[in-house]
């Protein structure tokens, strides 16, 4: 089951075009990574789901992730990370288990805070303090397609305070744009 982040990469690649795509599964990656260190996990296998967790959405956008069994299953990942995978599905029955949290935590708020660096007219993370991105929150008119339902709730299900949550995720964010590794595709600027 590969979980060497390039070769992940290269997975994700064979199944995503879409750049937009490209640059979210890589912020959720970064986020997941950096929860995974903090809570003594396993990096490369948290940053492994981050980085694969929409891998069917190019292809099958109305039906995701529904089509990550079959796609992950020919890459030889097992059970429980395809499950982990398919766990971010909103309507999920199960409990979900503290990495599956993580992951439903971070697929709408590193977005959130990628947009709300780029309005800044630096365009940087670095800057970008916890109350700025409160108050876009409250602002209904920005990125109106993110849930402020799903960003709220999900830092209860992980247990974090909000505020925490936030400043953790968009450091976690600044500190890797800048790393050799996510060059390729630079998240903002
Ligand atoms: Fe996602």
């Amino acid at each position: 089951m590969p979980t060497n982040r390039q070769v992940v990469w290269q997975v994700l690649r064979q199944h995503v075009t879409s750049e937009v795509l490209l640059k979210h599964c890589l912020a959720v990656e970064i986020a997941m990574r950096a929860y995974a260190a903090k809570f003594g996990e396993d990096v490369d296998y948290w940053g492994a789901v981050g980085l694969l967790h929409d891998v069917d959405f190019d292809k099958f956008p109305h039906d995701h992730p529904h089509h990550a069994r079959e796609i992950l299953t020919a890459h030889g990942y097992d059970e429980q990370f395809i499950t982990d995978v398919e766990s971010h599905a909103r309507d999920w029955a199960s409990p979900r288990t503290r990495l599956q949290k993580t992951l439903l935590a971070l697929d709408e708020l590193t977005g959130f805070i990628i947009a709300c660096a780029l309005v800044r007219p630096d365009k940087n993370l670095d800057n970008l303090e916890v109350k700025s991105v409160l108050k876009k929150m409250k602002d209904k008119g920005f990125a109106r397609a993110v849930n402020r339902e799903t960003l709220t709730s999900g830092a209860t299900e992980m247990e974090v305070d909000l505020n925490e949550h936030i400043e953790f995720v968009t450091k976690a964010l600044a500190a890797a744009v800048k790393s050799p590794m996510y060059q390729e595709l630079p998240l903002v600027g």
